[in-house]
């Protein structure tokens, strides 16, 4: 007799603060009015506001309430989109947690007011009173992690956002902005970095260890390989646009895609994408795939509800990659 449906069943993390609950997977809607990575208008011809609508309802119909956006993406799009479908999916609204990103270049001063102002604007797209998650998109600010903390505490006391987290941050900046938050009385409540089979840096550099003993939830972004871990891709049939995260060449993703899917098969004909984002769930983190239609997100859902085996999370482990870095990358992701 197999384990019991619980015992196979991702928990949900607590939103540090609140009474909110993250699922133990989210959406990413970087694709969502975007152009020049994604293809929206552009190279993607079969991708359009109502393939979104239908990523979204799928999505939300399989418990997956955890949106992940940012005031950068589509340039605002990303959010009105959201803003959008909130307003018309007036059954949901309330249980679906909104999580959005400032970004603090390091012109945007004082920081306060801008992130104060920045807030709002995403409010006004998103068309929401407070985002349950306000994070910011990457240590790139040259202010201190006070001046950042006194800027974050204000949003919440503000009411505005009900808990704060951070994207792309080592473990010293984590720590940092951890302790300057816990001294005007707010938690951190995640971290958000690439992590994925083709990328396990944060979990090699000891990143994963020390976000579990803070109570610090990761957020794994590009989880996918911004699609390279699917299995539609090849060496004959490259990503298009400009994926620059994961972007190791197919031919060396190719051994690790073998491998989902032979593990897959094991667990009823899984697909690659649907074990790739159950390893992240049995590393105890939220993988946030992005969807850009219903194929994929009920694809992607179907990661839910089954588990590896330790030797199976072992086998996918010895195949997994580090990282790879441009000059961008290394100035933009420390965690
Ligand atoms: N904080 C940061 O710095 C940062 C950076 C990057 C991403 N993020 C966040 O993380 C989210 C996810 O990362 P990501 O969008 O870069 O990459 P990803 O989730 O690894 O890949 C998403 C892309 O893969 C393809 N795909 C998804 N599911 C599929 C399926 N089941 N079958 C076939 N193809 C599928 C789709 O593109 P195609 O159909 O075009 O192949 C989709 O847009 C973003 O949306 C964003 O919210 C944050």
């Amino acid at each position: 007799m197999g384990p019991a449906q619980s015992e196979q069943a991702f928990a949900p993390f607590p939103l540090a603060g609140t009474n909110w609950q993250l699922p133990p997977m989210g959406l990413g809607t970087w694709a969502w009015g975007d152009s020049s990575t994604w293809g929206m208008g552009t190279y993607d011809r079969s991708y359009s506001f109502e393939t979104i609508r239908d990523a979204y309802a799928k999505s939300v119909a399989a418990g997956i309430t955890l949106l992940d956006t940012a005031e950068m993406y589509g340039q605002g799009e990303s959010e009105r989109i959201i803003g959008r479908l909130l307003e018309e999916d007036k059954a949901n609204r309330d249980r679906v947690i909104v999580a959005t990103k400032f970004i603090p270049f390091p012109w945007r001063l004082p920081l306060r007011t801008k992130l104060m102002d920045a807030l709002r604007a995403s409010l006004d797209r998103l068309r929401l009173p407070f985002v349950h998650l306000y994070q910011i998109h990457g240590p790139i600010s040259l202010c201190s992690h006070e001046t950042m903390a006194d800027a974050l505490a204000e949003a919440v006391n503000a009411g505005l956002c009900k808990a704060v987290g951070v994207s792309n941050y080592s473990e010293k900046e984590t720590r940092a902005i951890h302790a300057a938050l816990a001294r005007r009385g707010i938690k951190l409540a995640s971290n958000q970095v690439e992590y994925s089979l083709l990328r396990t840096d944060p979990e090699r550099r000891g990143l994963l260890r020390a976000c579990e003993e803070l109570g610090v939830v990761i957020l794994a972004y590009s989880p996918l390989g911004q699609g390279r871990l699917t299995g539609k891709y090849s060496v004959r049939n490259p990503p298009p646009g400009k994926r620059n995260f994961s972007a190791y060449p197919m031919e060396e993703i190719e051994p690790l895609v073998a491998e989902l899917r032979q593990i897959g098969q094991r667990h009823g004909g899984k697909t690659p994408a649907q074990v790739a984002l159950n390893w992240l769930m049995c590393k105890r983190t939220i993988p946030i795939p992005g969807a850009k239609n219903g194929a994929q997100a009920e694809q992607n859902a179907g990661a839910l509800g089954w588990r590896l085996s330790p030797d199976e999370v072992a086998s996918l482990d010895r195949l997994a990659k580090p990282g790879r870095y441009t000059l961008f990358l290394r100035f933009w992701q420390h965690g």
